[in-house]
């Protein structure tokens, strides 16, 4: 098998939330915010640019997580790419609960599986991806676009993906400081009983029966949650308190997303109550001493988007080429 030579390929991977509450490590959805990695052939080195937001703290040269994820692929496909070009801008926030690194796993995994012609299958890479994660719920949204529900045992990962309904919008309160997932899963204590366990098999049902046929009036007491979030709530001031007045606030139901600190609301589509729930949660959160920034998005329905950059287009600087569609 041959890299094409000179092929440059861009894929576009969207955000993800993990758990929407009692779905701890199982529940996934994709949203519409994004990433776009480049990858193509290096020229005798590896070249790596990283564009947006905090990106400066990321390795530029071969601890890069893109470019070590991709040589997982090469070698996982029996090829050997030693040198790369890479370059990557992303909205998504990083170390704030929105998936940014299943994000990045994703990209490479995908933008390096098509640079060699797509030799793995979709399940595989899936596989990869929550192997280098540890849990499938980020990368499986991010990999597979709207709800993606799966179960993982340390070796296989099974999935259904659940198409969002439309009338879902998604309000998430990003707050300015960071808490990495190591930090917020430190928290969760290693055992609990059964009654807990009861309440979110439960909830994580429900929640999903709920999305699943519609019924969004469920959803506030379907995304309650006792596995992790009331553990969290010490890291991430002003959470506990949202959590509990969201839906009196003109939410369809709340949860933390991920592992924080964002928490994120649900909202009908045309709520004329968004207004007042978006100033809920910053409000709230303003009040527990936590500047926080507000994005509304969509659940996005689609996962990585590859596309093979001609050489026309290549001549465009990789930030123009993409400025029409980033947020920022
Ligand atoms: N399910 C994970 C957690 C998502 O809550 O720790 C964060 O990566």
């Amino acid at each position: 098998m041959n890299v094409l030579a000179g092929r440059t390929i861009i894929v576009k991977v969207p955000a993800s939330t993990a758990n929407l509450g009692p779905g701890f490590d199982s529940l996934g959805m994709a949203l519409s915010l994004f990433a776009w990695i480049e990858m193509a052939e290096g020229n005798g080195q590896t070249v790596i640019k990283m564009h947006g937001s905090g990106m400066d703290s990321i390795p530029a040269d071969k601890n890069n997580l893109i470019y070590k994820v991709a040589q997982l692929v090469f070698r996982e496909a029996g090829v050997s790419v030693p040198e790369l070009n890479i370059t990557m801008y992303s909205d998504i926030p990083l170390t704030r609960g929105l998936g940014s690194s299943a994000s990045a796993i994703v990209g490479a995994l995908v933008a390096a599986n098509a640079l060699i012609g797509s030799p793995l299958t979709e399940d595989k890479l899936f596989q990869m991806a929550s192997k280098l994660e540890g849990h499938p719920d980020n990368v499986g949204a991010s990999l597979f676009g709207g709800i993606v529900i799966s179960a993982f045992d340390g070796r296989r990962a099974d999935h259904v993906r659940l198409e969002p309904h439309q009338a879902l919008d998604v309000l998430v309160a990003v707050p300015r400081f960071q808490l990495s997932t190591e930090k917020a899963r430190h928290a969760l204590p290693k055992q609990i009983g059964m009654a807990d366990a009861v309440f979110n098999v439960g909830r994580s049902s429900l929640l999903v029966a709920a999305l699943a046929s519609g019924q969004l009036h469920l959803i506030a007491a379907a995304m309650k949650d006792r596995l992790h979030q009331p553990y969290r709530a010490a890291l991430i001031p002003g959470m506990a308190e949202i959590l509990d007045g969201a839906a009196h606030h003109g939410a369809l139901g709340a949860a933390l997303s991920g592992a924080g600190p964002t928490v994120l609301a649900l909202c009908e589509t045309g709520s004329p109550r968004a207004g007042e729930l978006e100033k809920y949660l910053i409000d709230t959160f303003a009040e527990a001493g936590v500047t926080a920034d507000t994005m509304w998005l969509k659940p996005c329905v689609t996962g990585p988007v590859i596309a093979e950059v001609t050489d026309e287009q290549a001549k465009v600087p990789f930030m123009e080429r993409i400025k029409g569609e980033v947020r920022a």
